[in-house]
């Protein structure tokens, strides 16, 4: 119930203008989000380089409905890349297709994301493109490929382990030598896409994990689950692969014991940082996916 009040909640336009606006809403964001500016992105991102996790920055925004719109959210991307470098930052970019005018016209999401990418490829830098629901599978898919085509290393994409059709997707793409980073999925997505049974979706992404390892392909390990880490951990060593062969990623504030407890066992781990003023309907559906941490935010939110 709890659940999908806060889901309800993320979606009320009162909440979010009050909670953006104010002191006390920006402090309990800190929780999930670097803070509201490009500043704050590339600080907090030095910190986590200094304890020794990669970043991947994540620039916060709903779908862009106009071109100015979108440019507007690319050139955020390409200020961060350019920061990135300067600083030499142990970091990469994520992007959502539809955040940088994909539904304003598939021409302008594409030219938008080549933008970014061959910037990225001359920093010798790396674009993960996240992925969507269902509408979004295969146009994504379809622009990673023509992108690695162009610029071959500098772009990659996201897997989810709760679609039918990921085994698939996962060889088409592994074949291309193109980076992928495996989650189990976020949207709302129905029986004839996806997995209806939670156990489904966890054998799944162990046995599309197993074989991303196994491959020549640098691949990203997205998950909290301990159970997913376990069966990750006891296939490498079974096998004797390499911990450099691969990395583990989390969303900045979720499971910071077992990002640490991972660091210290060897293993690299990637820590996804979203910043923006947009942080809202992010920050309420990480409090969703753990209604507990509502109390933890309440105590924070009276702390003077
Ligand atoms: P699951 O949801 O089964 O949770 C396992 C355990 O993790 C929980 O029991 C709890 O202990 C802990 N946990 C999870 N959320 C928590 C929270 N908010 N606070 C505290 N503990 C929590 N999805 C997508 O569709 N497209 C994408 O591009 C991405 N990108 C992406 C990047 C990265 C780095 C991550 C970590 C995740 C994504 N996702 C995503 C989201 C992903 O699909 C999935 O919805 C979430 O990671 C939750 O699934 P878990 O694998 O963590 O397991």
């Amino acid at each position: 119930m709890m659940r999908s009040f806060l889901i309800t909640l993320s979606h009320n336009r009162t909440l979010r203008k009050l909670l953006e606006q104010t002191g006390p809403g920006r402090k309990v964001s800190g929780r999930f989000v670097a803070g509201t500016t490009l500043d704050d992105a590339i600080r907090v991102t030095e910190e986590l380089n200094a304890e020794g996790f990669s970043v991947s920055l994540d620039s916060l925004g709903e779908s862009v409905a106009t071109e100015a719109g979108a440019r507007a959210a690319a050139e955020i991307y390409h200020l961060l890349l350019d920061r990135i470098a300067a600083k030499s930052l142990n970091a990469n970019v994520s992007v959502k297709l539809t955040g940088i005018g994909l539904d304003v016209s598939s021409a302008l999401g594409e030219q938008v994301t080549a933008e970014i990418v061959e910037h990225a490829a001359r920093l010798n830098n790396f674009v993960r493109i996240d992925m969507e629901g269902t509408p979004y599978t295969e146009v994504t898919l379809k622009l990673t490929e023509h992108l690695h085509g162009r610029f071959p290393g500098a772009v990659g994409t996201v897997l989810q382990a709760y679609l039918y059709r990921t085994n698939d997707d996962t060889e088409r793409l592994l074949r291309q030598g193109i980076r992928i980073r495996l989650c189990k999925g976020a949207y709302k997505e129905g029986p004839e896409h996806a997995f209806p049974e939670k156990a489904d979706v966890d054998r799944n992404y162990v046995k599309l994990a197993e074989r991303m390892v196994s491959s020549d392909v640098y691949c990203g390990m997205a998950t909290h689950d301990e159970k997913m880490i376990s069966a990750v951990e006891q296939f490498v060593t079974q096998h004797g692969i390499a911990h450099d062969r691969f990395e583990f990623q989390m969303l900045f504030g979720v499971r910071r014991d077992l990002q640490r407890s991972l660091l210290k066992r060897g293993y690299r781990v990637r820590v996804y940082l979203p910043f923006g003023t947009d942080w809202y309907p992010y920050f309420m559906r990480r409090l969703a996916e753990r209604p507990a941490n509502v109390i933890f935010i309440l105590k924070n939110l009276f702390k003077s």
